[in-house]
């Protein structure tokens, strides 16, 4: 019995000691959501005050198991009839507990009160601003309009910033309480509807980094995801003046009748395919589809549409835009097109084939 014992703790231990090994692992830099590989001053700022907690509480756990295994083994019970030496009150040591845990406090307080403070209060309240809009269960980007202040440039699934500035980021949400987080670039400050929480962020490297929901908001809070393209200054002037431009108009028959379905089959209801929306004012249901074949992700991030270069394939594209539209629930169970989208909510308005087909040669053809 007692060596079944043994061994099942032996096993314990082995286990424990693996689990530990994993979670170590999934805190390494390369994952694409870590935060120990900090991009970027805000970033950085919360790593360091992580670094400063972690130690704060090494010299705690230290010093109190340190104590404990010391006192254990120091008076430890010698014989049965040993009694130690009674004391009570020391107040040497009890000025010394209440006075170290206050120093640690106050040690940990100060960094961490400068970085909120640091991290909330735009360095450069006249840079670049984007709204930021949370939706069950995808992200809404709103950018001003490069020639007419008083319009908005309205965006979905990918969140595109120039190098090395500040960005203003104003966080806002439709429905419930959201959070944005870009694990390597800066994070995270709650959505909440009619709040208007506030932050900024800026991206030291060029490449696409990745962001997540990370306040729960309904059964696809997980899926609710977003890509981070940090651009040059020139590359992202280029993208937002060519996503500020209505989509070009393909004459192909097939994208002409999928433009025609689109309509009737009730998508533009929810489905604005201008770009372009008054300032403040707010965009219909679902993602703004004006330039949706140039997005590298679709449905807030159930798919890539990338190809091996990067780019977004035209044939991965459509692909996923079939599956996605002809049977939304199965994607993203819960999802507010498979509950309230006309083709989806009563079997004659279903589309048939040759629709599918139609609608997605007229959505991939919206670059
Ligand atoms: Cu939105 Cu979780």
């Amino acid at each position: 019995m007692l060596n079944l014992y043994r061994r099942h703790r032996v096993l314990l231990g082995v286990f424990m000691l693996v689990a530990l090994v994993a979670l170590m692992f999934g805190c390494t830099p390369n994952d694409p959501q870590s935060t120990f590989d900090a991009d970027g001053p805000v970033a950085q700022s919360q790593l360091n005050l992580f670094w400063i907690i972690l130690g704060a509480g090494a010299v705690v756990f230290v010093a109190v198991q340190g104590a404990l295994v010391y006192l254990l083994i120091k008076f430890r019970r010698q014989s049965n009839d040993d009694i130690p030496e009674q004391v009570e009150g020391n107040h040497t040591l009890e000025f010394a507990w209440t006075a170290g845990p206050t120093a640690l406090v106050i040690l940990v307080a100060i960094p961490t009160i400068f970085t909120i403070f640091d991290n909330q209060v735009s360095p450069d309240p006249g840079a670049l601003t984007v709204d930021v809009i949370g939706h069950q269960w995808w992200f809404e980007f709103r950018y001003d309009h490069p020639d007419d202040p008083t319009k908005d440039v309205v965006f979905a699934g990918d969140l595109h910033i120039p190098i090395n500035e500040v960005v203003n980021v104003n966080l806002d949400s439709v429905d419930v309480i959201h959070s944005f987080w870009i694990p390597k670039i800066a994070g995270k400050v709650d959505m909440v509807p009619n709040n208007d929480n506030t932050m900024w962020i800026q991206g030291n490297q060029t490449g696409t980094y990745y962001g997540q929901c990370a306040e729960f908001c309904g059964v696809q809070h997980a899926n609710m995801r977003f890509k981070v393209e940090v651009q040059t200054r020139e590359d992202f002037d280029a993208w937002l003046r060519a996503q500020a431009t209505p989509p070009a108009e393909s004459q192909d028959p097939l994208v002409v009748e999928g433009s025609k379905v689109f309509r009737s089959a009730g998508c533009s209801g929810c489905h604005a395919t201008d770009p372009v929306a008054n300032d403040g004012v707010p965009g219909r249901e679902g993602p703004n589809l004006a330039h949706v074949a140039s997005r590298t992700n679709l449905a807030g991030g159930m798919f890539d549409n990338r190809g091996e270069d990067g780019n977004v394939n035209l044939a991965i594209l459509q692909q996923n835009l079939r599956t996605w539209i002809s049977d939304p629930e199965s994607v993203k169970p819960g999802n507010t097109m498979a509950s309230e989208g006309a083709p989806y909510i009563d079997p004659e308005n279903a589309l048939n084939e040759a629709e599918l087909s139609a609608i997605v040669a007229y959505l991939s053809s919206l670059k």
